[in-house]
């Protein structure tokens, strides 16, 4: 019964949905890795992959020590299917990702897609988006003037940081800026109109109307399809 449990079966039910010959959007995240496992055990069983397209490097390096056909998005026509992660989702399928900071490439991924399945344990899903942090991911030139932008605005946060202190840098070489929210907005659209306007946001981690099926896995090891 843990957490565990939950992101492993949501992972390798999603991994069953995978047919032969398609192209795949490997999503980032520790869901996202049990995915990428499950995935390479089914091609050692015979599946059949035309490619996987990884969102960051650590799918990618993931990908590659388990023998997959890891392809660049440029290097492929199309993609069938993106499995990804959320760190919350709402009855509308909104999310928010961003987490493991690479909500930037994971956005292409899958609006190229011509499905999202989301992969999420049961404590990702939310009545309202914007209960824990909204990563914003922001240029570096200029990062203190947009932070200002955002906080003139009524968003305030914090660097995203390493243990070490250091600045968390994106996928992207970019900066990450966690907004916290008083109470989760009531129109999330509005906020990240608001947000992605601002010179040096280079994008927020709301995901809209991008979403297909959602694989949602329970601590006690069962998982539903929604
Ligand atoms: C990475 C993401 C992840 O999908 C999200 O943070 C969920 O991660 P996890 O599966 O480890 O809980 O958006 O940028």
């Amino acid at each position: 019964m843990t957490i565990e449990n939950a992101k492993k079966a949501a992972g390798r039910a999603a991994a069953d949905l995978i047919k032969n010959d398609m192209i795949v959007g490997l999503g980032t995240g520790s869901t996202a890795n049990y995915f990428i496992e499950a995935l390479s055990f089914r091609v050692k069983q015979g599946l059949y992959l035309k490619a996987v397209v990884p969102s960051s490097k650590r799918s990618h390096d993931l990908a590659k020590s388990l023998g997959l056909p890891a392809q660049d998005i440029n290097q492929v026509p199309y993609i069938d299917i993106t499995v990804d992660g959320a760190d919350e989702i709402d009855p509308l399928k909104r999310m928010i990702k961003g987490g493991g900071g690479a909500h930037v490439r994971e956005k292409i991924l899958a609006v190229n897609s011509r499905e999202m399945v989301v992969i999420i344990d049961e404590t990702k899903l939310v009545s309202k988006v914007g209960v824990g942090k909204l990563p914003v991911e922001i240029l570096f030139f200029g990062s203190p003037a947009t932070r200002n932008a955002l906080e003139k605005k009524g968003y305030f946060g914090k660097w995203r940081l390493n243990e070490d202190g250091s600045f968390f840098i994106t996928e992207n070489t970019n900066l990450t800026y966690d907004v916290v929210f008083d109470t989760p907005p009531l129109y999330p659209e509005q906020v990240h109109e608001e947000m992605i306007h601002i010179p040096g946001v280079i994008d927020t981690g709301f995901f809209f109307d991008i979403a297909g099926r959602v694989v949602v896995g329970y601590f006690d090891g069962h998982f539903e399809i929604q």
